[in-house]
């Protein structure tokens, strides 16, 4: 894991989001963006589309790939990851709709029993992102059972993109979104696959609250594991895992990180 950044408010890393996308478009206009939904990227979503409108900044030729999509969602229902990402980063942020990709864009709510659409969609969306150039940043946040984007517990930890099964922690998680009916929230998605993330050339993980301390420590000071498919990010070049002080707080060697952040020579960005 390349660095671990404890920040007292979640204002702050989205400020270092912000930031450090902000630079990468100014140096790259054509460059690619790795997308998350959840709670946690969003203020790093406002904080940025901030920065492009302060800035000038063109965003015209900036690429997105959302990680992750539910199966069985039509395109516009408003829980589909394809609706959030639209509304939560492609209109804020002023990017063409064109060319930001999720990886259900072909499926729209294709039955899971629509096998041969829906086991092509994977192997075709990681082909559209290495056609692209591949993925410059890529944001993360982790569930509480440790997984990102949709890798559950026990993802192969090479994975490309292709279907998974939801577990009933992350539908359950998940229920606020679907009038607290388990019923609704899908059982079966398609998420790029940890193979896919490691592929991004800088990841960035956002983890906020206390309910995210015990799979930031798995993530970060436990085993590589499938158990916990974050721990993969721990074989990452280039990973940045920021989180507040109560995801941190079961982190064992809290202070130190916190050490090597304070006497980060001025040269060396995030
Ligand atoms: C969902 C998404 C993940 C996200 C996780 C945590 O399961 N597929 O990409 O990281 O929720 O969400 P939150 O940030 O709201 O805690």
């Amino acid at each position: 894991m390349a660095e671990i950044i404890i920040v007292n408010t979640e204002d702050e890393a989205a400020e270092l989001y912000g930031r450090t996308v902000a630079d990468l478009i100014q140096n790259k206009p054509n460059a690619v963006l790795g997308l998350a939904t959840g709670s946690s990227p969003l203020l790093a979503y406002e904080h940025l589309a901030d920065i492009i409108k302060n800035e000038h900044i063109d965003v015209s030729n900036v690429q997105g790939f959302a990680l992750d999509e539910y199966l069985g969602l039509p395109l516009e229902h408003e829980q589909s990851y394809h609706s959030t990402i639209r509304r939560t980063v492609t209109e804020p942020l002023g990017l063409n709709p064109q060319y930001v990709h999720a990886p259900g864009d072909v499926l729209n709510g294709a039955p899971l029993s629509n096998g041969d659409l829906i086991a092509k969609a994977g192997p075709d969306y990681d082909d559209a992102i290495d056609k692209a150039g591949g993925i410059d940043v890529q944001i993360l946040g982790i569930g509480t059972d440790g997984h990102v984007g949709f890798n559950e517990p026990g993802s192969s930890l090479s994975s490309g993109t292709r279907v998974k099964t939801l577990t009933e922690q992350t539908r359950i998680d998940n229920m606020r979104f679907f009038d607290n009916d388990l019923n609704q929230v899908p059982t079966h998605c398609i998420t790029q696959g940890i193979g896919t993330i490691m592929r991004a050339r800088h990841v960035i993980l956002l983890a906020f609250g206390a309910n995210k301390a015990q799979a930031v420590a798995d993530a970060v000071e436990g085993g590589i594991s499938s158990f916990c498919p974050a721990s993969a990010l721990q074989m990452h070049k280039h990973a940045t895992v920021i989180v507040d002080r109560d995801a941190a707080s079961k982190l064992q060697l809290a202070d130190y990180y916190r050490w090597v952040y304070a006497n980060k020579p001025d040269w060396q960005k995030l």
